[in-house]
Order: structure tokens, then C-alpha cells, then sequence
């Protein structure tokens, strides 16, 4: 197998080395293999990759941009509807061929989880299939592929660790991802994260904070905390730290300028945390509250544990902190049963709730989740004619927004450069986009003040305030 595969087995039996120290990778990465990594659905993935790829290059591995020139392919995938599922499967078989280069190809994430063995099945060609709730196992895995193991499972979820790593390689140089729970112990019929992801794994508290502080000294300013259920955060330690604490103790780390924390379940959403954010500037005025459904019928069935009246008690706390916070959602038309008269809940909830922004989805049966037994009784034209319907009236919502806000002013963190000169991109603590201009000669990474000239449903215009 694989030729140009090696990954070093003194590496995987020794403590990996720290690649920060002393500049540079600690092996010449001539020695070892190349690798290319794809990535497929949310943030958790996103940033799950990043720390496979830590693994990766703490072993001496080197990233590549394409698959043409990696000897290890790895997808990490994506199973939350099926279009993202039936995504990979075309991914793999455009890369049947490769394999015979002698090129090792793994698949990762939840499409692994899900399918499991039959991934090989299907595509015989796919040596490595590792759910998420299996990587900390990555290098053994790694090992038995060099020792010429042509099929490798990491399947189970019964872990109650966390996959923690001495290294991550971040995507983004000023926003760093930052895990504090992994899987859900939620039951939402449609969902099959509880399956691809596992049971609820909380990080320690004083060891999230060790990160939050190494990743100031590195040069981050902005943390992002990341859970399927963010604020469901249970501290394992005897510290017994509440979300809120947790959320002003990252704060507090000097260096960093800005915390945000997603994706919030609205059950487990108190004023503790709407409280930190009124009291501490550096927690972002944004919080991601999937709805999923305005009528409380359906919010039964979806296994939501909240009706429609206590979803707007969680709003109304929000609209009434001392500052304004950005409120975003995710919402699913067409769930089994749905009647147009909830769906006009739904529609009625966007009128009285008005969402800073807003993701919406036609529903999609998944294996395993209970709603599969339900029938998925809504014709897909109906799906479909709910979903524009419903973007169609968030888009107005947005509109009128962020017309509001021209003539205002807002601290952005400066991400992006346009190719047309003195043109800028970032985002306010709201997490809105701002295109902006400036004369000045570099910004990536700083945060300025930005005065908003104009306003679009998706983003504001505005230009740099000296
Ligand atoms: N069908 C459609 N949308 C889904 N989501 C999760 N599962 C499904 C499904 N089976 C949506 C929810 C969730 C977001 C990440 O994806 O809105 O909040
Ligand atoms: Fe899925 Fe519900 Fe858990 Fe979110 S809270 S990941 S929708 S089961």
C-alpha cells in the first residue's frame, strides 16, 4: 500500500512534539505523507478539521491543496439532510481512481458514523471510515492503515472523553473555534446528530480557559465556543462552572476581544446568560436561537421541549437587555403533519420575533430519527413553495433591519480585502457582514470603527470613521 505513506510510527508512540516551539514543523515533512482535507457541513466539522489536521502535521504530515497531490484523501462529511449525505458519495466515486495511485482515502464525520461498514460496501475503494466520537484514536488508526490494513473502523460513540489536541491548525488567523461540548443529549425527532456525534461530552472548565489563554498568547482576539447545545454546558470539574461564568471568564483573558458561543437550545437558555452580555461589552450581542417550528403542535412532534409561548418568553428576555442583540434562527418547513395553518405560525412567529437572520430548511428524513416513522406527508413542491415564502418575508425583515442601522456606527473586526482597492470586509459584535471603505494601507485583523452608509438584507456599506 500507499508509497509516499508514512507516518512516522516513533512519532505515534513518543509525545507528540509542539510544533509552535522553535518555528516550523518539527520533522521535515519530505519524510512523510502529504494529505488533503475536504470539509462538508457546520462549524463543529469545520473546526473538527481543523484539529485532524493538527494531528496530521504534529506527525509530520504535509497539508496539500488538492487531492492530486496527497497520499492520504480524507472527506470530512456531513449528514444533517440527505442532499449533503448523497454529496459524498459522488465525492468518493470521482476519486475511485485515485486510490489505484495507491492514495489512502478516509471518510470522517457523521456521513462515517451513519453509514459505518457499509461505507465500504459501496465504495470498496475507502480505506479509513472514523466518526468524530473516534478521533481521538486517529493515530492508531493511522498506524494500522501504514501496517497495510486495508479497511479501518473508529465507529463507537460510548466515549465520554473529548477529542482534544495538542495542536489545531486554525483556519482563520483572528477567530478561533473552540469546543466545550461535544454530541447532544437532546431527542429531536428529526435529528440524527445524537447518532453521528454521540451522547453530551462536556469539556473541563480550567482547561477550556487554559486554551482560551494560549490562543490570546498565539494572536487570536475572537473566540468562538462551540456545542450542538452550546448553552447546555455542564462542567465536569468540581469548579461547576455555569455557561454564563464560563462565557465572562473567557472575557476576562486579556488579549481577547471578542467571545461568541454557538449553537444555543432553548430549553436550557436563562437570563444568566442575556445578564453576562448586558454586563460585559467583549461577549458578542449575537445569539443563534434555533426555533425550528412557530406552531407549538409541531414543536411537539419535532421533540422540542418548548412551545411557541416559551420560545417568545426566551426572546423577549433578549429584546429587553440594555443593549441590542442580534437574534438568528434555523427553522423547518414541511415536517410531517405541518398544516398550512402552522406553517402561517410559523410565518406569524418571523413577524413578531424579527430575526437578525435566519437559516431555513425543507425537512429531510434521516435514518435512525424518530420522525422517519412518521410520513413524510408534505409533497415536495409544497416544501419547496413554503421555504421561498418564508426567505421571501425574512428578506423584507432584513431589509427594513439593517436600513435602521445606517448612520450608526459599529466596531468591526477586519477579515477580508476586496480585490477593488480601499475596499474591506468584516463583521460587527452582531456578526453582521460590513463592506467598508478605507484608505488605509493594511487592516486585516484590526477593528475599526465603520460608520454604515447603506444597508442590503445581507450586509451594511459603510466606510472607515478615523
Ligand atoms: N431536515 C431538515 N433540516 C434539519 N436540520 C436538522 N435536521 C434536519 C432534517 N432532518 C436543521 C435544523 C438544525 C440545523 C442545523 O439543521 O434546523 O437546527
Ligand atoms: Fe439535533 Fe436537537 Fe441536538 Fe440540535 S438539539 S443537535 S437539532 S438533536
Amino acid at each position: 500500500m500507499g508509497k509516499a505513506f508514512d507516518i512516522g510510527l516513533q512519532q505515534l508512540t513518543g509525545s507528540p512534539p509542539d510544533p509552535w516551539a522553535g518555528g516550523g514543523l518539527p520533522v521535515t515533512s519530505s519524510q512523510r505523507g502529504t494529505f488533503f482535507l475536504e470539509t462538508f457541513g457546520c462549524q463543529m466539522n469545520d473546526h473538527d478539521s481543523e484539529k485532524v489536521a493538527g494531528v496530521l502535521l504534529s506527525r509530520g504530515y504535509r497539508q496539500v491543496e488538492s487531492p492530486e497531490a496527497a497520499s492520504l484523501i480524507l472527506y470530512n462529511t456531513c449528514s444533517i439532510r440527505e442532499k449533503a449525505a448523497q454529496k459524498v458519495f459522488s465525492r468518493l466515486g470521482e476519486f475511485r481512481e485515485k486510490q489505484q495511485d495507491g492514495k489512502i482515502i478516509g471518510v470522517l464525520g457523521c456521513v462515517a458514523q451513519q453509514e459505518g461498514e457499509d461505507i465500504f460496501k459501496r465504495a470498496p475503494w475507502v480505506n479509513l471510515v472514523c466518526g468524530s466520537a473516534s478521533y481521538r484514536k486517529l493515530p492508531e488508526m493511522l498506524a494500522q492503515l501504514e501496517a497495510g490494513n486495508h479497511h479501518v473502523t473508529g465507529l463507537d460513540t460510548d466515549t465520554d472523553e473529548t477529542f482534544e489536541t495538542e495542536v489545531t491548525r486554525r483556519d482563520n488567523p483572528w477567530r478561533a473555534y473552540l469546543t466545550i461540548i461535544e454530541g447532544c443529549d437532546k431527542a429531536c425527532s428529526y435529528c440524527v446528530v445524537p447518532f453521528t456525534r454521540g451522547p453530551e461530552r462536556n469539556r473541563a472548565s480550567d482547561s477550556i480557559l487554559r486554551e482560551v489563554r494560549q490562543l490570546a498568547d498565539l494572536g487570536y482576539s475572537e473566540v468562538q465556543l462551540l456545542g450542538q447545545t452550546v448553552n447546555s454546558y455542564a462542567d465536569p470539574t468540581p469548579r461547576r462552572m455555569r455557561f454564563s461564568e464560563l462565557l465572562l471568564a473567557a472575557a476576562d483573558v486579556s488579549g481577547i476581544r471578542r467571545v461568541r458561543f454557538t449553537t444555543s437550545h432553548p430549553s436550557d437558555f436563562g437570563r444568566d446568560i442575556v445578564e453576562a452580555i448586558e454586563s460585559q461589552p467583549k461577549l458578542c450581542e449575537h445569539v443563534h436561537l434555533p426555533v425550528q417550528s412557530g406552531s407549538t403542535k409541531v414543536l411537539r412532534a419535532m421533540q422540542r421541549t418548548y412551545s411557541r409561548e416559551e420560545y417568545l418568553e426566551k426572546i423577549g428576555t433578549i429584546r429587553a437587555a440594555k443593549r441590542p442583540i442580534a437574534i438568528t434562527t434555523d427553522i423547518i418547513v414541511g415536517f410531517p403533519g405541518e398544516t398550512d395553518a402552522d406553517y402561517g405560525e410559523t410565518l406569524s412567529l418571523l413577524d413578531e420575533v424579527q430575526y437578525d437572520g435566519l437559516f431555513a430548511f425543507k425537512y429531510s428524513p434521516r435514518p435512525n430519527t424518530p420522525s422517519l416513522s412518521m410520513k413524510d406527508s408534505i409533497p415536495e413542491e409544497e416544501k419547496s413553495h413554503r421555504l421561498a415564502v418564508l426567505q421571501d418575508k425574512q428578506r423584507e425583515i432584513q431589509r427594513a433591519r439593517n436600513a435602521s442601522l445606517v448612520g450608526e456606527s459599529f466596531e468591526v473586526l477586519v477579515s477580508g480585502k476586496s480585490r477593488r482597492e480601499y475596499q474591506w470586509s468584516g463583521y460587527t459584535s452582531s456578526h453582521r457582514v460590513v463592506n467598508f471603505a478605507s484608505q488605509a494601507p493594511e487592516l486585516l485583523g484590526a477593528y475599526v470603527q465603520v460608520r454604515v452608509t447603506d444597508a442590503t438584507p445581507n450586509s451594511l456599506l459603510g466606510e472607515h470613521v478615523i
